[in-house]
């Protein structure tokens, strides 16, 4: 469903995604998985085009996209999360989920009432996420959790067909951690395919189907969760430690 091929991006002379081929399979959860600094989240900016990359190609369901414009590529399917958790001040939970899925550019975020359209939907949507109570709450209130989830719906408000999440459980207590990987596991059984950027090697190892590991700027291992626990060059070269203990 998304192919990545050959793509590079620098900044001056660092190479933080250097010549990168990978692919995320239909209905498929991929793991992207590597050191800090390894190009994960630059790869995520590539591919979002929130950043034009240097070279290279991305490919959305046999269409090119590393030329269009993010929201035009949020309107093919792909939606993404960000590392760090954005929520716009002032705005309650479900303000915020609106907003921040409005995808046709960025005078639409001061079109001024949310439809009943919109509501229904983000309700639902924090219905599935087990939300609905904190709807009302402002933005500016929600614990480093809830701001987690909160991005899950604002995500899901564009009805992707693919999602990448960029440390969806970085941070969260071991509890949340379950619900969100409940919450990925069952999106992608009801068909939507899910590329993962983790940290927490157990819940990588646990929930995908395939891990795709990147260290300085270029993919050093591809293979099922089996296959890269038990690559020595991955072990050897850095994450050996974190691999033995999801092991
Ligand atoms: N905007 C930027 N300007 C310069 N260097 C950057 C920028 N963004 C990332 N980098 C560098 O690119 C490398 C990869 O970073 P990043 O993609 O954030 O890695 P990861 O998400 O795997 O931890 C790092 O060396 C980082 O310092
Ligand atoms: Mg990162």
């Amino acid at each position: 469903m998304l192919e990545i091929k050959e793509l590079s991006k620098h900044f001056g002379g660092i190479r933080a995604v250097d010549g990168c081929s990978f692919t995320a399979e239909l209905g498929r959860i991929t793991a992207l998985i590597g050191p800090n600094g390894a190009g994960k989240t630059t790869a995520f900016n590539c591919i979002s085009r929130t950043m034009t990359p240097t070279s290279g190609q991305v490919w959305l369901d046999g269409e090119r996209i590393d030329m269009l414009r993010p929201h035009q590529i949020t309107a093919r399917g792909l939606s993404r999360t960000f590392q760090i958790s954005r929520n716009l001040s002032d705005m309650t939970v479900l303000e915020n989920v609106i907003c921040q899925s409005r995808v046709s550019g960025w005078r639409d975020l001061f079109r001024p009432a949310m439809s009943r359209q919109e509501i229904d939907k983000a309700m639902g949507i924090l219905e599935f996420l087990g939300i609905t109570r904190i709807a009302h709450e402002d933005g500016a209130n929600l614990s480093f959790g809830q701001k987690k989830l909160m991005d899950l719906a604002a995500l899901l408000m564009s009805d992707p067909k693919i999602i990448l999440l960029d440390e969806p459980a970085g941070g969260v207590n071991p509890t949340l951690l379950e619900e969100i990987i409940g919450h990925i596991r069952k999106l992608n059984e009801q068909g939507l395919t899910v590329l993962i950027v983790e940290h927490n090697m157990e819940l990588i190892m646990r929930l995908s189907h395939r891990v795709v590991v990147m260290a300085q700027g270029v993919v050093i291992a591809d293979g099922t969760p089996e296959e890269v626990r038990g690559n020595p060059e991955v072990l050897d070269a850095y994450l050996g430690g974190a691999l033995e203990e999801a092991a």
